[in-house]
């Protein structure tokens, strides 16, 4: 078996904000079976020990990381085998992984500096059960300084680096190079320098051996100015390192036939039955067309504005909406004022909620995910699982996971949900209409849906990609 280190902020099921946490999650239970041994470092927010519940002695400490003493636990979680990193200077404060109601953390760079740091001390040394990586795969920004930690000490680990999110790039200022324990030689624009500060997700992006992002369409956007955020020369001038591998889902747990009434391609009685359930339970009245749901971070990246914008019309021709999320502010207000205009046809629920979201998806007719950029996203591929129409804005991986039903599709018998373009109300308006016609063609929907169904969520072809990237990168010529 090779053995990989990955090093990230979030992990399922410890810790979530987003996606990356369930990619982090589900990768070492599918790398398995194709010969890669994978333990996942991570901070010990509070709660990530008790979740862990056994954990070993320490397998390295440290009297000074980035202020303060820490130390190295593993444990293993949902299958996951964990090393989570205590340093209760840096990571042992209420709120989320990155910051409280107050806002970010102003020291995150130093936070997740430390982790890399502790990332590349153990592809250096090994830990203290004898566990030594042969690779280290590192996560967006938090991840980004391990790759440049691991050059700095001339390591011969190779490393890589995933972008789930190039707007989050880790800035700090320049000033904090000694503080993030950089080489001052690496300061340039060939560097971690990047106008002026430091970014540690260019850091990463410079000294990765290889750079994956979680879809090839978004692998290509990066190098447009429009998605690569600033970035884009620095990934034009790694395209030949660079690959898309689509995430995966958990299709043991986005599984139809775990739905409140079971149900398969096969046997679709039972999602009538989740789709009454759904509406009774949000206090919604008969919804004649389909019912669309969202599940999703309330942010500009998700256009969560643009459904806004595009629902009263799409509730006019007979539709139905629940979104379940939370984020702006703003957007939260917009759609609760939307669900007061229209109170048996439009329900909101703010909030993070798991298991309302598997109903909402046995329930729903479609779901809709109109991002301005989606590097992967999750909840069209979860639609497509559960017979429940993803409606997308034709972007990054969201453009790579749907075929939309044009008629060329249709009689192909190839369409699994409906995609559009540009990211506009307007488009999505038309998008809308299209879907409130083809449900109210009953054999037209029902094979969408079926088709919808068999579309290939899993991890199958994904970890055989990371997998062969592995081998690429651990073979070295002469072994
Ligand atoms: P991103 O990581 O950009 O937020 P993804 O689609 O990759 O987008 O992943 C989002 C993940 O978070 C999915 O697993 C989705 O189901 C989940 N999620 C988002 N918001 C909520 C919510 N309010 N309640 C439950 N799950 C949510
Ligand atoms: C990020 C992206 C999302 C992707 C997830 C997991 O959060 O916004 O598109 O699915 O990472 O890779």
């Amino acid at each position: 078996m090779g053995r990989v280190l990955s090093v990230a902020s979030e992990c399922v099921p410890l810790v979530k904000t987003g996606g990356l946490a369930d990619v982090v999650g589900a990768l070492p239970g599918a790398l398995a079976p194709r010969g890669w041994e994978m333990r996942v470092l991570i901070p010990a927010y509070p709660g990530v020990l008790e979740k862990l519940g056994r954990v070993s002695k320490p397998l390295w400490r440290a009297a000074d990381l980035f202020g303060g003493p820490a130390r190295l636990v593993s444990g293993e979680a949902g299958g996951v085998s964990v090393l989570a990193l205590q340093a209760p200077h840096l990571f042992d404060r209420a709120g989320g992984p990155y910051g409280g109601p107050a806002g970010d953390h102003p020291d995150n760079p130093e936070r997740f500096a430390a982790l890399c740091w502790v990332a590349a001390e153990i592809a250096g040394r090994g830990l203290g059960d004898g566990w030594r990586p042969d690779l280290l795969h590192a996560h967006d920004w938090q991840g980004g300084l391990a790759p440049a930690y691991l050059r700095q000490q001339g390591s011969r680990v190779p490393s890589v680096l995933t972008i789930h999110n190039i707007a989050f790039q880790g800035l700090a200022p320049a000033d904090r190079r000694a503080a993030l324990r950089l080489e001052a030689g690496g300061y340039r624009s060939e560097g971690y320098e990047y106008w002026g500060q430091i970014s540690t997700l260019k850091a990463g992006l410079v000294w990765a051996d290889a750079i994956t992002t979680v879809s090839p369409s978004y692998a290509e956007e990066l190098m447009r100015p429009e998605f690569g955020m600033g970035l884009e020369g620095v990934i034009r001038n790694r395209a030949a390192d660079l690959t898309g591998i689509l995430n995966g889902t958990d299709t043991a747990v986005w599984d139809p036939g775990r739905a409140p009434v079971p149900y398969s391609a096969r046997a679709m009685k039972g999602k009538a039955a989740n789709r009454a359930a759904l509406l009774a339970e949000c206090g919604l009245g008969a919804v004649p067309g389909p019912l669309a749901i969202v599940v999703s971070r309330l942010t500009g990246q998700k256009g969560i504005d643009l459904i806004v914008e595009a629902a009263p019309g799409f509730v006019a021709q007979g539709g139905g909406l629940i979104v379940l999320g939370s984020g702006e502010p703003e957007l939260e207000q917009a759609l609760r004022d939307l669900a007061g205009s229209h109170p048996e046809r439009v329900a909101v629920r703010i909030g993070y909620d798991e298991a309302l979201s598997q109903r909402m998806f046995a329930g729903g007719d479609a779901v809709l995910v109109p991002s301005r950029f989606e590097p992967c996203g999750l909840t069209q591929m979860y639609g497509l699982r559960f017979g429940t129409i993803p409606v997308v804005a034709a972007t990054g991986g969201l453009a790579d996971t749907v075929i939309t039903a044009n008629p060329a599709a249709l009689q192909a018998g190839v369409a699994t949900g409906l995609t559009f373009h540009p990211t506009d109300a307007l488009a999505l308006g038309q998008s809308l209409r299209r879907l409130v016609e083809l449900h109210a063609a009953p054999a037209l929907w029902a094979a969408l849906q079926r088709r919808a169904m068999r579309a290939d969520v899993s991890w199958e072809a994904s970890s055989r990609a990371y997998a062969a990237l592995y081998d690429r990168l651990t073979t070295r010529p002469g072994t």
